[in-house]
């Protein structure tokens, strides 16, 4: 049977990844994605999700969803330039850009397709894409489609990424490609000089923001907000899965004469169906939210302070920052396995990262806070971590 040889590896790598604690369990959550979650093993303060503004069940979100189900439908059943464009398909991505401060905008159904649709569509032989080596995977994989010279420099390491942009000299067209926040580090991209080397280098800046729009800047409107250089960022590409709403959907967003182009020849723009639209009902609400409701990025920085100063101070390493990810680094695969499963047997649910996530040897514990979440649920995850930490001799 030809099944049975593939069958037997898969048997036997599966076994590997189990007995080296890579593995990854999927938890049950029964019920809405909020600061606690009812898993089978009941409630549990929950600080793992992407639920930056705790807008993932917000009754005015849902509302909005339920009266945009009833004047919009479900589905379209079409890509966009068949007949899967709405009205507000456009709405959104006009509201996107007045948000962003952009030209124009162009949804895509995630960020993953947002960033597997741009470089190749842009780039080709003869132009070359320099890359953070901290990279996300959409990233990684959207350069792997394109024919461009490819370059990756060390993780925000401007004197890497000016050898990078030496080396490139006689291409084309170049793109410095980059997180606006790293999602494994919670760290910020130093963006005032990348902007400065593309500046010296004639190349062109992406910044893919999905850790960040929503929240990060005085305005919510991302990294590029955050550290003053919104105007010299050429292209963002983002994520509606996270802070704004927490569904799903993506989008790139930036200079017109490129997101027309992408309209034309970005291929999951081109041959997936169009975003559905309660989800860009949803959408335009949480911005609306967002816009009105200052207080909650206010919570969310406060929580994130909070967190990482008690826990820091109980002996962790944390890596160092102000984003509300914290990673809090265990790094031996296994003790991060006992670490997880010590702190979610206590009712706090987190998760362990590790390989092929995060590099081998750099096992952590990615914690994430909301604008949700209360003093009483930090204090709570705070002497979880300390009590777990001295179960397992990690502190
Ligand atoms: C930096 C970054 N880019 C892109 C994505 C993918 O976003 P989406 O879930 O919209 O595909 C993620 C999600 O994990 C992310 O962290």
């Amino acid at each position: 049977m030809a099944y049975s040889g593939i069958k037997n590896w898969l048997d036997s790598s599966l076994r590997e990844i189990r007995d080296s604690g890579l593995y990854k369990d999927e938890k049950l959550i029964k019920g809405s994605q909020n600061s606690e979650v009812n898993t089978l093993d009941g409630t549990n303060i929950n600080f793992c999700a992407n639920n930056y503004l705790g807008l993932a069940d917000n009754v005015e979100i849902m509302d909005a969803v339920i009266s945009g189900l009833e004047t919009h439908g479900f589905g379209m059943a079409s890509v966009r330039f068949i007949c899967g464009t709405q009205d507000i398909h456009r709405e959104l991505e006009e509201r996107i850009s007045r948000f962003l401060g952009t030209e124009d905008t162009i949804l895509y159904n995630s960020c993953f397709d947002a960033n597997a649709g741009l470089f190749e569509t842009l780039l080709s032989a003869e132009d070359a894409v320099i890359s953070d080596s901290l990279n996300h995977a959409s990233i990684i994989d959207g350069v792997r489609l394109c024919k461009a010279q490819r370059k990756v420099f060390r993780h925000a390491d401007m004197r890497d990424l000016e050898e990078r942009l030496k080396e490139t000299r006689s291409a084309r067209f170049r793109m410095i490609a980059t997180d606006g926040v790293f999602s494994m580090q919670g760290d910020i991209a130093p963006l005032n000089e990348i902007c400065d080397l593309a500046e010296k280098y004639d190349a062109i800046v992406m910044v893919d923001d999905s850790h960040a729009t929503g929240f990060m800047g005085v305005n919510g409107r991302g990294t590029p907000e955050e550290m003053g250089v919104s105007e010299r960022v050429d292209i963002i590409t983002s994520t509606m899965g996270k802070a704004l709403g927490g569904a799903s959907g993506g989008f790139t967003s930036g200079r017109k004469e490129i997101v027309e182009y992408l309209r034309q020849r970005s291929r999951p723009y081109l041959f997936s169906n169009t975003i559905a639209p309660p989800i860009v009902v949803g959408a335009l609400k949480a911005l609306d939210l967002i816009e009105n409701h200052p207080e909650y990025r206010k919570n969310l920085m406060d929580n994130a302070k909070y967190f990482r100063s008690r826990v820091s101070s109980l002996g962790f390493e944390v890596i160092p920052g102000y984003h509300p990810i914290v990673p809090v680094m265990i790094r031996d695969e296994i003790k991060n396995v006992e670490m997880a499963n010590a702190i979610n047997n206590r009712g706090i649910f987190v998760v362990a990262f590790s390989f092929p996530v995060v590099p081998r040897g750099e096992a952590r514990i990615r914690v994430q806070l909301s604008s949700l979440h209360t003093r009483t649920q930090l204090d709570k995850a705070i002497s979880v971590f300390e009590e777990a930490g001295r179960e397992v001799g990690v502190i």
